[in-house]
């Protein structure tokens, strides 16, 4: 199979290319390392990796024309900066309708796009959120963006799959609390929780399902999520214990922030009944393999589309 991957550099971008790779079908990808790790691809024969922007109509419509993909994956999106909402339209909404309208053009069998959980607020109606909540993604520019993006794979006319993710993480993650906690923990540094519960999935576990939409599974609108949340204090004690630290700093609590949502927990019913049971790998494994490569390739990210969670990695 022909596939073309977006985002292709990024985490699940390139968690999706390795096991394409290893089945043995042909990718072209393209990434502008806005928040991807050039570390995250190996060279290899059937893929070619292309540096740019989707946002480059010229870009995508030359490289469908040269590539013909029956499968389009379509990881690639701005979030790294709240402020930005300039870019954050240009990748998320205008980039995506590129990719969707070249979709139609070049009659691509299947878009699969990844939506964020912030499509339905910060205050949803329901715990486990149903696929039929309202959408209201008004918080943030990443949740406005992405929600036009995905407006425009819906009016693509190609047939499509979207996945509305829990919190993805594992490796290749740069954003939210897993490569900051690492980071400022390997630098002896304290960290700070909040009282909010998250859904953390593996991206490798995601990555297998993307492949069965990517054969032909499923179609339409679904959750990807374990369905269980757990508090962000967990993830921190799995990343302490993953780093076998002799001691066990105390993390400060402090209050929710104001986009911040208490938890976003999603009913996960109708991707199990379309696509098979999914067997989810523990968090205390997420944060060993993800302290195994950090631990000698170092960890990079800890972006965040939250206003007050800005730059911790850094500081
Ligand atoms: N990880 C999660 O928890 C999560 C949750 C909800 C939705 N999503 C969505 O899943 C997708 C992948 O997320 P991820 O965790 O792999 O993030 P990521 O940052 O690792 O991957 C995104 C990739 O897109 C690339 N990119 C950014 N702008 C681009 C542009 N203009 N042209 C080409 N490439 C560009 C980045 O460099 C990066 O490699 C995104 O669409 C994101 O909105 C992720």
């Amino acid at each position: 199979m022909r596939v073309f991957v977006t985002g292709g550099s990024g985490q699940i971008g390139s968690t999706v290319i390795d096991l394409l790779l290893a089945r043995g079908d042909a990718v072209v990808a393209i990434d502008n390392f806005a928040t991807g790790r050039r570390d995250n691809l190996a060279p290899h024969e059937r893929l070619t990796l292309v540096e740019g922007t989707i946002a480059d109509a010229a870009t995508v419509e030359r490289l469908f024309s040269d590539f013909r993909p029956e499968v389009v994956v379509h990881t690639a999106a701005s979030y790294k900066d709240p402020e930005d909402w300039a870019t954050d339209a240009l990748v998320n909404a205008a980039g995506t309708a590129i990719v969707a309208k070249a979709c139609k053009a070049h009659r691509v069998g299947r878009l699969i796009y990844f939506q964020t959980a912030l499509c339905y607020g910060t205050h949803p109606r329901q715990s486990p959120i149903r696929l039929d909540h309202p959408i209201d993604p008004v918080a943030s520019s990443y949740a406005i963006s992405k929600t036009a993006g995905e407006h425009y794979v819906q009016l693509s006319g190609v047939d499509w799959v979207t996945f509305r993710l829990a919190n993805v993480i594992g490796p290749r993650n740069v954003s939210g609390p897993l490569p900051i906690f690492y980071g400022r923990l390997a630098k002896g540094q304290a960290c700070f929780v909040t009282p909010a519960r998250r859904d953390f999935c593996f991206a490798g576990d995601l990555a297998q399902v993307v492949l069965r939409a990517a054969d032909g599974r499923g179609s339409g609108t679904y959750h990807f999520s374990t369905g269980r949340d757990v508090a962000i204090r967990d993830l921190y004690d799995a990343v302490v214990r993953a780093m076998k630290l002799n001691h066990r700093p105390e993390p400060e609590l402090r209050p929710l922030g104001p986009d911040d949502a208490p938890t976003i927990l999603l009913d996960p019913s109708r991707t199990v009944a379309d696509f098979g049971a999914i067997d989810f790998t523990p968090l205390d494994e997420i944060a060993r393999r993800a302290v195994e490569r950090w631990s000698t390739a170092g960890v990079v990210g800890g972006y965040t589309h939250l206003k007050d969670a800005r730059g911790e990695i850094k500081a």
